[in-house]
């Protein structure tokens, strides 16, 4: 089964991307680096950062990874930052009763993003 259907589809993963997002925008550590980014560029990446995790269709056609994360390099994004920021999906997929094997296997797709987010 598809971690699409572990979740419930697109509902579930509407209510997924709120919550993992209210968890971000609520933590100080990370919540800067989307202060003064507009909503819709907001709710792009909830959607492009999902659909990489789930390994769902791709059908981003934005900036590189590497050049999107510019600006929140220059303002410090490193590799704690990055780590916060994936704990708090990690925590949101726990807590919508997403078993650990397949919360391992999410982490270790998106984390290919990570050389990228990060320029190094
Ligand atoms: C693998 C992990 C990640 C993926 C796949 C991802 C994906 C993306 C994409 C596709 C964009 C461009 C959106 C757009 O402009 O329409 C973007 C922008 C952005 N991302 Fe990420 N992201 C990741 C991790 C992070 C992390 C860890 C942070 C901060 C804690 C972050 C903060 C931001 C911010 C603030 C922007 C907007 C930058 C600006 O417009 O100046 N992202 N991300």
């Amino acid at each position: 089964m598809s971690l699409y259907e572990d979740l419930g589809g697109d509902e579930a993963i509407g209510v997924a991307l709120d919550r993992f997002y209210d968890k971000v925008l609520a933590d100080a550590t990370v919540s800067g680096y989307f202060s003064g980014v507009d909503v819709d560029r907001v709710k792009r990446h909830q959607r492009a950062f999902l659909a990489m995790a789930f390994g769902g269709p791709d059908r981003y056609e934005g900036r590189t990874l590497k050049a999107a994360h510019r600006r929140p390099r220059e303002q410090g994004l490193d590799q704690h930052g990055y780590e916060v920021f994936m704990g708090h999906f990690r925590d949101t997929l726990t807590e919508l009763g997403v078993d650990a094997t397949r919360v391992g296997e999410v982490m270790a797709i998106a984390d290919t993003g990570k050389d990228d987010v990060l320029g190094t």
